[in-house]
């Protein structure tokens, strides 16, 4: 496997991605893992990250690598801040840059198994061309013993060096965003030609590897795992199912806030086709009682989830001799917080569908997701049988309808949210807009507004339409829907749903406005 040592940059994921897409197993750890920790994982190669700092501190404040990396005998990778370690480490020297970089730069290479015969074109002076993305403000001053360049412009002399004896690379630019158009090629060249990695990442191996690891893990025992009906929870049930069959039991709470038909659909996925065991609680009316009166949102999301992990201890506490509690957790919950201690992240709104469950319930905790990331996680949901819909499904918050409907949630209000929620996600799949938006819902707005309706005046409430498109939920577009589509989803919404005589589309960007309204 490839190990990549996260300096803390937004990209470390991607370049995991990257190297996955091309069929190789990695791993990412923060970069102050440990000598032990990296010579046990014994990697064919190493990825240094970008990260958010200048290599001018103090060394005691800023990150390096552990020595270790350059010691293995293995091919390196230094990208961005990653590069920038790698030559103040082997002996050359970091300065400012007269003029930062960021954004589009072109760059031209000279001979190099890193970027051989890779280009975007040749230049007007016949030299191979690349177009990359950049974001720096320091950069290498002096090359280490033993490298050379391998890619530069006029501003960045030095945006790519190599040590083609030690096979050490560095990158100025990041190879890993999609705006380096050759970004995918060098990953791969580097994880397949230089590293010698072979293809074996695929998700039938993996599927294999996963059942064994989990009954050897497990043995005998008895595994308990909250089913909400979403993709990683339906995965993860479906993989310790096909490992461990009925030592399984699967607690699936109603908690009165889910979508149109979404319970009756997850109890016919697992307890009668894939003969799961699950425990079905129908909580609804528990849930709304413990919501009486709430209108804050975070108020309302804390509700939601202390009933939940009431309900389901309860549920657990009947089960005899349960020893495990499974979750769903996948990659991008696990790394959320690997540069933590680098940049601190504010909190916008608690989750409440990682952790949440105490460790009252004195389990031990598998996670058979946690190094997958979320389309890995549907490619697996596809081998192990799972229905595309269920597979492909747009995520949907663990406190559901109640913070789709803005203030306190009332029964009646959640009845005519699902009526619109279903009305526009059936249109929007009819439209094949379904799988072009990242997420896409209905919001009760509480408030009234006057109309007409068989000529007498009406006074009801409003239905605000939601449709996104992002890669990683952290910002986000809002999605342009042809109107046509648009006129038809309202029309049936006013027409359908008597109690809704107004419905607005939502054109707010993420940041400023977050995905859900509350
Ligand atoms: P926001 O609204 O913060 O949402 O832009 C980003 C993503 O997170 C989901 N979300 C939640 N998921 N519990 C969850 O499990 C929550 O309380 C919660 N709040 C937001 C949201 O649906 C979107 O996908």
């Amino acid at each position: 496997a490839i190990l990549i040592l996260d300096f803390g940059s937004q990209y470390s994921r991607l370049i995991a991605r990257r190297i996955r897409a091309a069929s190789v197993y990695c791993e990412i750890h923060p970069f102050d893992i440990g000598t032990q920790f990296i010579r046990e994982f014994s990697p064919i190669g190493i990825i240094l990250s970008g990260g958010p700092e200048s290599i001018f501190m103090d060394a005691s404040e800023t990150p390096r690598a552990p020595q270790i990396v350059f010691e293995l005998g293995v091919p390196v990778l230094g990208i961005c801040y990653g590069m920038q370690v790698m030559t103040v480490q082997l002996g050359g020297e970091i300065e400012t840059a007269p003029a930062r970089e960021f954004g589009y730069a072109e760059l031209f290479t000279s001979s190099s198994r890193l970027l051989q015969d890779i280009k975007d074109r040749i230049s007007s002076d016949g030299k191979p061309a690349l177009d990359v993305w950049m974001s720096h403000g320091d950069q290498v001053s002096k090359l280490p013993p033993g490298f050379t360049a391998i890619a530069s412009n006029a501003a960045t002399p030095f945006a790519g060096i190599a040590d083609e004896t030690r096979q050490f690379y560095g990158l100025q630019f990041h190879p890993e965003v999609s705006h380096t158009l050759q970004g995918k090629v060098i990953l791969e060249r580097f994880a397949h030609d230089i590293c010698g990695a072979s293809y074996d990442w695929n998700m039938q191996n993996y599927v294999e590897e996963a059942v064994g690891r989990i009954r050897a893990r497990v043995g005998t025992d008895k595994v308990i795992l909250g089913l909400s009906g979403g993709v990683d929870s339906s995965v993860a049930a479906a993989l310790i199912h096909r490992a461990i069959g009925d030592q399984l039991v699967c607690v699936f709470v109603d908690n009165g806030l889910l979508r149109h038909h979404e319970a009756r659909q997850t109890m016919e996925t697992f307890s009668r086709n894939l003969s799961v065991n699950v425990i079905h609680v129908d909580a609804g009316r528990q849930f709304l009682r413990q919501l009486e009166g709430i209108t804050d949102p975070e108020q309302k999301r804390h509700a939601i989830g202390r009933e939940f992990v009431e309900i389901f201890q309860q549920e657990a506490a009947k089960i005899e001799g349960v020893k495990w509690l499974a979750q769903g957790t996948i990659y991008p919950d696990v790394i959320e917080s690997a540069g933590d201690h680098l940049k601190k992240s504010g909190l916008i709104k608690s989750h409440h569908n990682v952790g949440g469950l105490p460790e009252t319930l004195r389990l031990k905790l598998l996670e058979p997701l946690r190094e997958l990331f979320k389309d890995e996680v549907r490619q697996l949901g596809l081998a192990l049988g799972l229905p595309r819909d269920l597979v492909f499904r747009h995520p949907f918050p663990g406190p559901g309808l109640g913070v789709r409907i803005l203030g306190e949630v009332k029964y009646e209000y959640t009845e005519l949210l699902r009526q619109a929620d279903a009305i526009f996600i059936e249109e929007l799949i009819n439209a094949g807009w379904y799988e072009k938006t990242s997420q896409a819902f209905a919001v009760f707005l509480p408030i009234k507004s006057v109309g007409i309706i068989d000529n007498s005046r009406s006074y009801e409430y409003v239905i605000a339409l939601r449709a996104v498109q992002t890669e990683d939920f952290m910002t986000a577009h809002w999605a342009e829907l042809p109107y046509t589509l648009l006129a038809r989803i309202s029309n049936r919404i006013i027409n359908e749903i008597r109690g809704i005589n107004r419905v607005v589309y939502d054109v707010s960007g993420k940041p400023p406005a977050t995905i859900e309204w509350e």
